[in-house]
């Protein structure tokens, strides 16, 4: 076993977090430790250190009091920055909500209940009738939030602590959850892929588990370099089924940064590919100050598309961003749009901006459904 200290360079510039942010911190800190030192190995597979940072109760980034989302938090997603990317799915799938019997809208992981509002509204303005409206939303705080955001939506609203359990025909929608999914890591050793976790020193330290082999397939990776080190998500199959499993009939559209696998593990990345947000600055430590920062991982679309397949799902397509906007008929929406929003439109569309590095991957179960913009499918 091999510890060393903290791979990736931390931003210098990031705020000092305040006293009681700093003593929250410490309190998970102590906790992660505490998981450390009961391991055997004295060792923790990264996917549990994420799961901790961000999910254990009380403490984690998710499962604790802190803004998260919005101008005040430390990041923001497409459906906050503009009721146009809400409009612009609620007119992409009302065709197939329209075809479908008392169909119901799953969303996962709705964040501070923005998406949901604003489709919401443009289903009402089409005239698209909704058996309901379900939002699966681990984090108690985040469920809060969503429901005191979208009250005026009464009974059309259930909130849900776990998948469905009846089967339902409709629309499952992910912004940006599969990056926040825990993922393990693991480094290239020879001809060996090494689980590569965390340990304690001093603090929390990157400590490779030399007698382990990580669970990854070797043959899902393209040839890496000996010290490449990467992510995967273990849990992934298992979770898109469990999501999936009530569908009987519908679409699944699922929007995130990442890349098929061969440009994913590429070598110019030697060093992975987590991100950590805090006050809108990127980092990529995960170790400063656990629970403060928000903690995901680019997502490996080869990965989320296997995962479809193996839920029985139909690979319905695969593009970007910026071209599901832009063939999809978002000109349409921008007539009389306020400029705010107009600048947001950019932000959603640009290459450099959002409309490259997010990509959109559709499934289907018992229907024909097309996801406009250039198919990327055959990259996967
Ligand atoms: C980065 S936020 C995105 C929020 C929102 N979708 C948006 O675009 O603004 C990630 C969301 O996924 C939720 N989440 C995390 N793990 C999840 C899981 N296993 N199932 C469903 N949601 C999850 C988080 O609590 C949070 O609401």
């Amino acid at each position: 076993m091999e510890a060393r200290k903290t791979l990736l360079t931390t931003d210098n510039r990031l705020p000092v977090p305040e006293s009681d942010a700093a003593a929250h911190s410490e309190l998970l800190t102590e906790r992660i430790r505490a998981a450390i030192a009961a391991s055997s190995g004295q060792w923790i597979d990264f996917e549990r250190y994420m799961e901790m940072a961000l999910y254990e109760p009380g403490l984690g980034y998710y499962a604790a009091g802190a803004a998260k989302l919005g101008q005040a938090g430390d990041f923001v997603t497409a459906p906050e920055l503009t009721p146009l990317f809400g409009r612009f799915i609620a007119r992409q799938i009302q065709p197939v909500l329209a075809g479908l019997n008392h169909p119901k809208i799953l969303e996962l992981g709705p964040g501070s209940g923005a998406l949901a509002d604003a489709l919401l509204r443009e289903l009402g303005n089409l005239g698209q009738a909704l058996d309901g409206y379900w939002l699966l939303e681990p984090s108690p705080d985040l469920a809060e939030r969503q429901t005191r955001r979208l009250v005026a939506w009464g009974a059309q609203t259930t909130w849900l602590d776990r998948p469905p359990a009846t089967p339902f025909e409709g629309v499952i929608l992910a912004n940006e959850v599969v990056d926040a999914l825990p993922v393990s890591r693991f480094q290239v050793v020879g001809e060996r892929l090494v689980p590569f976790g965390v340990g304690w020193a001093d603090g929390l330290t990157w400590r490779r588990h030399d007698g382990a082999t990580a669970s990854i397939a070797r043959e899902q990776l393209p040839p890496l370099k000996d010290g490449h080190t990467g992510e995967w998500c273990p849990r992934l199959e298992a979770w898109f089924a469990a999501v999936t499993a009530q569908l009987r009939r519908g679409a699944v559209i699922g929007i995130d940064y990442g890349l098929p696998a061969t440009s994913y593990y590429h070598g110019d990345h030697p060093d992975g590919r987590l991100v950590c947000h805090y006050r809108h600055r990127r980092h990529n430590d995960p170790f400063w100050w656990p629970g403060l920062s928000d903690m995901s991982a680019w997502v490996d679309f080869s990965a989320l598309a296997r995962a479809g397949r193996r839920a029985g799902l139909q690979l319905a397509g695969f593009t970007t961003q910026g071209q599901w906007l832009a063939e999809g008929g978002l000109a349409a929406l921008l007539e009389g749009a306020s400029p705010a929003d107009l600048a947001a439109a950019k932000t959603l569309l640009l290459p450099g901006e959002m409309g490259e590095a997010f990509k959109v991957m559709a499934f289907s179960r018992g229907l024909q459904f097309e996801l406009p913009g250039r198919d990327l499918r055959d990259r996967l």
